[in-house]
């Protein structure tokens, strides 16, 4: 799914249904950080008016998306808590390569993987959770992040040859699997 080149144990939608709570904190926490990636995007590459004008967008969109989970919890009770934080991700960026134009090549590609794995994480989540109308929101998210996804695909087609981009994110999906298959104890969204 996505490129994704592998898929998420089943036991995870087992602890995120134990842990609704937590995963709600967690994901909201993963909206506002998506929203914080973008606008930290267009600060480091003002020169780039597509990569602008489409991170523009996005930080608005996650963080419509951030207020969108908050009142999912406020309905619920749940009260939004620190950041669990997120041992996936941090361990993706790890393999951002720190020299330009290396540095903004995997930073879209790793960008365009985490909303893949999102978008397959929300999948399962509309699947699988009991709360009928969580179900249809994770069912109504799903969309927008598998085209956030191709967007980031999109912008490293438009700034690097195909065939770096290809080769790279070949690399970056092996590892992204390698990741997702040594996770696996928290109910949060990358957990
Ligand atoms: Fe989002
Ligand atoms: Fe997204």
């Amino acid at each position: 799914m996505l490129g994704l080149q592998s898929e998420t144990n089943p036991e995870w939608a087992e602890r995120v249904r134990q842990n609704i709570p937590l995963a709600l904190i967690d994901h909201a926490h993963c909206e506002k950080k998506a929203a914080l990636m973008a606008i930290s995007l267009l600060n480091r590459y003002p020169e780039k008016h597509e990569l602008v004008s489409e991170m523009t967008d996005l930080a608005v969109e996650e963080m419509s998306h951030f207020r969108m989970v908050i009142m999912k919890m406020k309905e619920r009770s749940i009260s939004f808590a620190r950041d669990p934080g997120d041992n996936y991700a941090q361990v993706l960026h790890s393999r951002i390569r720190s020299k330009e134009p290396q540095r903004l090549l995997d930073t879209l590609l790793v960008s365009s993987l985490i909303e893949a794995r999102s978008c397959e994480r929300f999948r399962l989540l509309s699947e699988l959770i009991r709360d009928n109308d969580l179900r249809q929101f994770y069912s109504s998210l799903l969309a927008s992040e598998a085209r956030h996804r191709n967007e980031f695909l999109r912008l490293a087609k438009l700034y690097f040859p195909h065939s770096e981009v290809n080769a790279r994110l070949k690399e970056l999906e092996e590892f992204e699997s390698e990741i997702v298959g040594s996770l696996g104890t928290e109910a949060t969204i990358h957990g």
